[in-house]
């Protein structure tokens, strides 16, 4: 694995979930693969989940992390190509991503999009400069419109409950990912990336479910059925995950009005006692309830804890080739 920023990076779904799982089995397994490399976090947004378990992953790896919040205590950067920078940025990625490749062995990178401008998040410019000048691998913590490491730790908990629970050979999972409300506009990313993942891995019933205008780009999303109708795309569920996105077409806008999609026991009702997710963090009580959250039935913490486990099988990936 060169870099890891979407899910077409990853030869084998399956291989990789598996390679996880042996890692959360026996985290120290491999603790020279990454002795005397270091590894750079840069962070152009908050972050709690993506960058301690990062750390732990390159931890169990014996490689040395250095965490360095961009947006708080770097220069700001410049990302056009031929701007004349008489304005507010300092440096442009052309030699500061190459300065920091001569600094580190790996270098991962957040940022959110503006959620200003669909061609220009979606066209990924930081993130992709960053490929273009550092010179090293580059692994994404959540870009302008993908979130693959949650995506992978995703899959590592799906297949978890999977494995302890098999069905009859011939019958297929339902997984439903559901829009949910929420009081400001969020990326588009956990959803489309979760939507690539499921749809690449094609083991299960897919169907997403959203109000009308929430449509996701449909490069992401080949493989789902669009159901306009919850209650009717909840049916026999075995998975749920709940995500709030804002508008792709009406760009980065949200719809207040949508309060009723909002995941609740009474609409879980119609599932196959499915199982609930959500990448966190979550607005209690707007997007999820209180007794879904709290529920049995609820993989949230342990699909925050197994980012430990997607890193460090993606940073073995990476590690193996330098
Ligand atoms: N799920 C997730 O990426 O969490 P953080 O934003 O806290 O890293």
């Amino acid at each position: 694995m060169q870099n890891f920023i979407s899910v077409n990076d990853v030869v084998g779904i399956n291989a990789l979930v598996d390679q996880a799982l042996k890692c959360k089995a026996n985290p120290f397994s491999a603790k020279e693969l990454g002795s005397g490399k270091r590894m750079g976090l840069l962070f152009f947004n908050p972050s709690l989940r993506t960058r301690i378990s990062t750390q732990v992953a390159a931890t169990n790896l014996g490689m040395e992390a250095i965490v360095f919040n961009v947006d708080k205590e770097g220069w700001a950067l410049e990302f056009e190509e031929g701007t004349v920078m008489n304005g507010t940025t300092v440096e442009h990625i052309k030699d500061a991503a190459p300065v920091m490749g001569q600094y580190f062995d790996i270098l991962c990178i957040r940022t959110f999009p503006a959620l200003k401008n669909k061609e220009a998040d979606y066209a990924e410019t930081v993130i992709n400069q960053f490929i273009k000048y550092a010179g090293v691998p580059i692994v994404s913590l959540e870009s302008a419109t993908l979130h693959p490491l949650q995506s992978l730790a995703d899959m590592i908990t799906i297949k978890e409950i999977m494995n302890q629970h098999p069905l009859v050979e011939g019958n297929q999972r339902k997984i439903v990912l559901t829009w949910a409300p929420h009081v400001k506009a969020l990326p588009q990313c956990v959803a489309n990336s979760f939507a690539q993942w499921v749809g690449a891995w094609g083991e299960a019933e897919f169907v997403i479910t959203h109000p009308k205008g929430y449509e996701l780009d449909d490069r992401f999303t080949k493989n789902a059925t669009i159901l306009y109708n919850q209650d009717e795309a909840l049916k026999n569920a075995d998975f749920v995950y709940v995500k709030n996105w804002s508008a792709v077409h009406d760009y980065g806008k949200i719809n207040t009005d949508d309060h009723e999609w909002m995941l609740t026991n009474k609409k879980l009702s119609v599932t196959n006692s499915a199982k609930i997710m959500h990448c966190l963090p979550v607005r209690r009580n707007v997007e999820l309830s209180d007794e879904v959250l709290d529920s049995e039935n609820s993989l949230v913490t342990r699909q925050a804890g197994n980012r430990v486990w997607a890193a460090q099988a993606v940073l073995s990936e990476i590690l193996k080739t330098i």
